[in-house]
Order: structure tokens, then C-alpha cells, then sequence
């Protein structure tokens, strides 16, 4: 028998991410479910934490990956820059990291999933940032730059006046849609054919949502898990709301 594909969802304790591996267990999928407080059900990861990432990626490198659905978030009280680099860490860098740890153990038709918002929208930026952000040719060491220079505009105290709003987790969004861009360029000649899109999962009830949010976990879960289960040949570089290519 086919040992059965993989399938790592971050942040799967609670919320969204628990229903994203709920549903992909139902299809058959492996699916190794992580979070920060080790229990029986999980494996321990802290995204924020490069030695936990690494650590991780090593103890899961044999068994190779099928589907990657980067799904641990956060979004944080006030706007400064420590706040900012927090919210950078845990929903740019972390995603961006464990992405390249587990690249190499990846297997042909990979799907790898960014649980994005619609707060991460370019529109919320100013025209000449927009433009950087969605520029064809924009590369990793670009985007990096793009990232950087944020925190220390937010240092400075001249973010506004160069374009950004005063919302780290909008832009952690925004530069989370761009790593997705940034990615399928980079493994556009990688004989796999991984794919790789961010999802918009809506306004979801749960910790991070609230209570009065319109959609339950199912829904929120069913953009990711579609991106999670696309066809060979599929899109790529792409962002999805409600199943559906949207704009950046
Ligand atoms: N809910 C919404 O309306 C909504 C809308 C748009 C996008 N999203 C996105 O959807 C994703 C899931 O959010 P949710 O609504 O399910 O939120 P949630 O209920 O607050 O769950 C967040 C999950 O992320 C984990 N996490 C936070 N920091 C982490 C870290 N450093 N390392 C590893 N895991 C970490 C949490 O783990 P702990 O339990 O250890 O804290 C938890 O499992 C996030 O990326 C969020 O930005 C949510």
C-alpha cells in the first residue's frame, strides 16, 4: 500500500487551523498537526523560533511533505515597533522560514497553502509602496528590503509619510500575498511542480475573530483546504477568497 501523503498545518491546536487539519484528515490526508504547548495530538512548533523550525523540519524531513498549510497567526494589541517586529516574526518570517526548511523534503505536486487575510490587500498601502509590492520582477531580497524598511520607518516614526498604514497585521498580510508571488517565481524551473497561494479564509469566528464574526471554522477552513487540494498543473502565485482567485 502507498504510505499515506502528508500533510503539516501549523498552529492546528485551536481556530481555523484545527478545522483546516480536521478536513484534511477526512480526505485522507496524514496530517501532522502542530502548536507551540506539546500534547498528545501534536507536534511542538513555535514559528517565531527558528530553532524549533529547524528542529522540526529535521524530525519530519524522512517522511516528506505533500501539503504545507501555514496557518499559525497572530495579531497584537497597539502599533510600535516591537509590536511590529512581533507581528512580522510570527505571521511573515515564520511561515517564510518553515516554508524553506521543509522545501527540500517536499514532494513532486507539493501544495503549499498562506493562511492570508483580506487585511493584507495592497489597496491599504500607499501608491508607490503598491507598486514595489506588485512589481512582476519583485525578488526575495526586494521584499525582505520592503519588510525591513518598514519596522525602521515604524522606529523612525515617518511610516505614514512613506505609505504604510499603522497596522502591522495588514502588513504582515500584505507581505505574506507577496512572498507567495515572490515563491512560485523562485520554483517556477523546480521539476515538482509545487504550487503555492495564499488563502483569504473571511471574518471566522474563533479567538483571533471573535464572536460576532459571520463565518464558522468550517468555512473559514474550505479556501485553504481547497488551495490544499488542487489539481496537478493548478495555479500558482496566487490569492484565493471563497474558493475563487481574488485580486491582491
Ligand atoms: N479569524 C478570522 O476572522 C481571520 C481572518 C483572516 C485571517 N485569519 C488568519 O487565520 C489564521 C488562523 O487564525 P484563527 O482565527 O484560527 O486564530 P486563533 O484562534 O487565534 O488561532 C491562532 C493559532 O495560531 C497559533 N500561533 C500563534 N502564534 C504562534 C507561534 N508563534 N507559533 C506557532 N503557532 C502560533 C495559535 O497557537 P496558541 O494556541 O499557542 O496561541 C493558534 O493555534 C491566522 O493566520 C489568521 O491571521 C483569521
Amino acid at each position: 500500500m502507498a504510505a499515506s501523503r502528508v500533510a503539516v498545518v501549523t498552529g492546528a491546536n485551536r481556530g481555523i487551523g484545527e478545522e483546516i487539519a480536521r478536513q484534511l484528515a477526512a480526505r485522507g490526508l496524514h496530517v501532522v498537526a502542530t502548536s507551540r504547548e506539546p500534547g498528545r495530538r501534536f507536534a511542538v512548533l513555535d514559528v517565531e523560533d527558528r530553532a524549533s523550525i529547524d528542529a522540526f523540519a529535521r524530525s519530519h524531513a524522512a517522511a516528506g511533505v505533500e501539503v504545507l498549510v501555514n496557518n499559525a497567526g497572530a495579531s497584537f494589541d497597539g502599533f510600535d515597533a516591537k509590536v511590529v517586529a512581533r507581528t512580522l516574526a510570527v505571521n511573515f518570517f515564520g511561515p517564510m522560514h518553515l516554508t524553506d526548511a521543509l522545501l527540500p523534503s517536499m514532494r513532486p505536486g507539493a501544495r503549499v497553502v498562506m493562511v492570508s487575510s483580506g487585511m493584507g490587500k495592497l489597496a491599504r498601502l500607499g501608491a508607490a509602496l503598491r507598486a514595489r509590492f506588485a512589481d512582476p520582477s519583485l525578488a526575495r531580497a526586494g521584499l525582505l528590503d520592503l519588510v525591513n524598511g518598514f519596522v525602521r520607518d515604524v522606529g523612525a516614526g515617518t511610516h505614514e509619510r512613506h505609505g504604510w498604514p499603522s497596522n502591522a497585521y495588514s502588513v504582515s498580510k500584505i507581505a505574506l500575498n507577496a512572498l507567495v508571488r515572490v515563491m512560485a517565481r523562485e520554483l517556477a524551473g523546480d521539476a515538482r511542480g509545487i504550487l503555492v497561494n495564499s488563502a483569504d479564509p473571511g471574518w471566522v469566528r474563533t479567538r483571533m475573530g471573535g464572536r460576532s464574526a459571520p463565518s464558522s471554522v468550517e468555512d473559514g477552513a474550505k479556501t485553504p483546504v481547497y488551495l490544499a487540494l488542487l489539481p496537478p498543473g493548478g495555479p500558482t502565485g496566487e490569492f484565493f477568497a471563497s474558493e475563487r482567485k481574488t485580486a491582491f
